[in-house]
């Protein structure tokens, strides 16, 4: 080798190692990452989401139906918070016509918060069309997102996990009986619905004319499964995290209960509990209403008033889920702590794409409780896509 090409070599080397000590180090604390990365360089980014007034408007349509789409001021603050960040954004409707806008505006990577409209995997339809376009997207892939819109089917995976979850029954027919170990107060809920669609006091169920009617509200309404669980009494708390597990920890749950808990990799937020006490008419229950009507009114407790022992335990739950379910990027996920077992906490759901309405929006009330600012918190989520891409 020649002594310029060795020199090259050389400074190619050691230049490749520095940037990437650089962005990892910057990664991983919490200072702002955004910044450092942004400076060194700008990247083009679509923002994909379903506008609420841009969906399909149909008979017989309920009230609720498109309750989980978001708002076009979500959207602009996406948006803008990637501008902020450095680089190129603009919002691109994930409708019909997405190959082709995508097509024209040459991402390089898209900022994914498609929920789609119709389907039992709707939310999966968009990166399933990015992986065929071969585009690189925010968030979690397909198999993730199909999984975890379906309630009981996360449920199956969390269960064979050993990971609590309360105890549940899937109803295809309004007269299925219920199994053994069912027992009243349960609680229903519509199998591929978010933003606590169908979901109301009157989702606690006493005895079987309760569950009867409910199943048929349901079942009728929603034109899909019921999911039938242990009502768990408690407290409502939920954690949000961002990162990705790196290394064997991305694979394996330890089976030894005592084992060091690995979560290299993932930015815990602090855990928000949502005060329901006051809300007995809504029997405690954070359903629709509470969720659309209500959202200004509630009062989130954030950091929640755990202690540390508890937060590490939800936070080794939430990346446990995390794991089994091969979320990537964000997410968060929802717990009800057991008021009659010591607030033993049990995983209801988890949400790989969680809102990010500036000031609402759970997670964005989390991050802001650790200084973390919606800016900030969006061009996080962008900045671990495009490191797990190798991007950056
Ligand atoms: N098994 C349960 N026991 C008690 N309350 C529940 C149960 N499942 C859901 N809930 C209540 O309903 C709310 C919404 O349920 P969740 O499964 O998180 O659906 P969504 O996707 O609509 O947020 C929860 O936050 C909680 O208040
Ligand atoms: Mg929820």
């Amino acid at each position: 080798m020649k002594r310029t090409d060795l020199l090259l070599y050389s400074y190619l080397i050691i230049s490749t190692f520095l940037k990437k000590n650089y962005y990892n180090t910057a990664l991983c604390k919490k200072i702002t990452p955004w910044r450092c990365c942004n400076k060194m360089k700008s990247f083009r980014v679509a923002v994909l989401a379903n506008l609420k007034e841009n969906a399909p408007v149909f008979e017989g349509m309920g009230k609720d139906q498109w309750d989980d789409l978001d708002s076009e001021s979500t959207v602009i603050s996406l948006v803008n918070a990637i501008r902020e960040g450095g680089h190129q954004a603009e919002f691109l409707e994930a409708d019909d016509s997405i190959i082709d806008t995508v097509r024209d505006y040459k991402p390089d990577i898209c900022f994914n918060i498609a929920e789609s409209h119709f389907g039992d995997s709707r939310e999966a339809q968009i990166p399933a069309i990015l992986e065929k376009m071969q585009i690189p997207y925010t968030g979690s892939k397909v198999l993730t997102l199909a999984l975890t819109l379906d309630k009981p089917m996360t449920k199956r995976i969390l269960a064979w996990h050993n990971l609590p979850t309360p105890e549940f029954q899937s109803f295809e027919r309004e007269d299925e009986q219920l199994e053994e170990g069912m027992e009243f107060p349960l609680f229903i809920k519509p199998s591929r619905e978010g933003t606590g669609m169908g979901i109301s006091y009157e989702s606690i169920l006493h005895n079987e004319t309760e569950l009867r009617t409910q199943l048929r509200y349901i079942l009728r309404k929603y034109k899909q499964s019921a999911l039938v669980e242990r009502y768990i009494e408690g407290r409502e708390v939920t954690v949000g995290l961002v990162g990705n597990l790196i290394g064997p920890v991305a694979r394996r749950i330890p089976k030894d209960e005592n084992a060091h808990r690995i979560q290299a990799g993932l930015q815990f937020l602090p855990p928000m509990e949502v005060n329901l006490e006051p809300w007995i008419e809504s029997g405690k229950v954070y359903g629709n209403d509470l969720k659309t009507a209500h959202a200004a009114d509630l009062e989130y407790l954030c950091p929640a008033p755990l202690d540390e022992d508890q937060v590490d335990e939800l936070n080794w739950l939430a990346a446990a889920v995390f794991r089994v379910t091969g979320a990537l990027d964000v997410s968060r996920i929802d717990f009800r702590l057991d008021v009659h077992d010591n607030f033993k906490p049990y995983i209801l759901e988890i949400n790989p794409l969680p809102g990010l309405m500036p000031k609402l929006s759970d997670i964005v009330i989390e991050a802001e409780a650790d200084g973390i600012g919606h800016t900030e918190l969006v061009n996080m989520i962008l900045n671990t896509a495009l490191q797990r891409y190798g991007l950056i």
